[in-house]
């Protein structure tokens, strides 16, 4: 009888321990870098699963740029990691267009060929009202 109580117990931390991996990675983020301060507009919503899942591999975005030129994969670093809110003399990217650049090139591209595609207007990125702060992660 111990031994099933305790198995039982076993078998529940075990689920809560596999839920809390997978929510590592959030299926849908709020995208709100502290590097940025304080935003001036409404923070952007971004559902990285669909993207991940099925549109791009994970160093079309989550890239690193050897200084031969070579592409490599920086997953599971922030985008802030390496573009600051400035452009330095390492990196000529800043953040925000680090960001814009990337989201809005991909959703342009595929619009252009007709395809289903992401928002390109200010507001339907930075919807008002659409996402409340989430606890800051970094
Ligand atoms: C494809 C989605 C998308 C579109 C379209 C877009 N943005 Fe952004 N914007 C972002 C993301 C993502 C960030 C990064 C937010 C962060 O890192 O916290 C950002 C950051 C910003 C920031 C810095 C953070 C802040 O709120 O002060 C400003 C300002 C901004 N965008 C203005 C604009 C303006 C103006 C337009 C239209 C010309 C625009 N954005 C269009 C996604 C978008
Ligand atoms: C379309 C672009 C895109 C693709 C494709 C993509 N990601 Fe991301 N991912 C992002 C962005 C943007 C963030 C937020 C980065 C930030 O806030 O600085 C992110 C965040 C993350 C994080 C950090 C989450 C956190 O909050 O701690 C992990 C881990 C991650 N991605 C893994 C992956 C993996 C693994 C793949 C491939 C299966 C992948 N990503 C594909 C754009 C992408
Ligand atoms: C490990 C460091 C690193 C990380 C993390 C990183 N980048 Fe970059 N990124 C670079 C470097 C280095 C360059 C080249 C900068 C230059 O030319 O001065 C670059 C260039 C870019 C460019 C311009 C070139 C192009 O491909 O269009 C964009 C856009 C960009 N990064 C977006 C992002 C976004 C969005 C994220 C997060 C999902 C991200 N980067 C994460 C290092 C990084
Ligand atoms: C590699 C290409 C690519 C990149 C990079 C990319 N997107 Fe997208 N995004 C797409 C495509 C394609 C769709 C349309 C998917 C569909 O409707 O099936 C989309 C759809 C979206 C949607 C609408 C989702 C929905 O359910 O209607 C949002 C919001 C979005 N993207 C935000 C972003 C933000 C924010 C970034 C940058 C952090 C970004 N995307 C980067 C390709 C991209």
């Amino acid at each position: 009888m111990k031994r099933v109580k305790l198995t039982a117990i076993l078998i529940l931390v075990l689920a809560f321990a596999a839920a809390g991996l997978a929510l590592a990675q959030d299926d849908n983020m709020v995208i709100n870098s502290k590097a940025l301060g304080q935003h001036t507009r409404p923070l952007v919503k971004f559902p990285h699963a669909k993207h991940s899942d099925k549109l791009a591999d994970c160093t079309t975005c989550h890239h690193d740029f050897a200084p031969n030129g070579n592409r490599g994969s920086s997953e599971g670093q922030f985008c802030s990691d390496c573009h600051s809110a400035q452009p330095t003399a390492k990196n000529s990217v800043s953040l925000v267009m680090a960001f814009h650049k990337q989201c809005k090139e991909c959703h342009r591209y595929a619009a252009g060929k007709g395809q289903p595609a992401g928002p390109v207007m200010c507001g339907d990125c930075h919807v008002i009202g659409a996402a409340a702060a989430p606890p800051d992660k970094k």
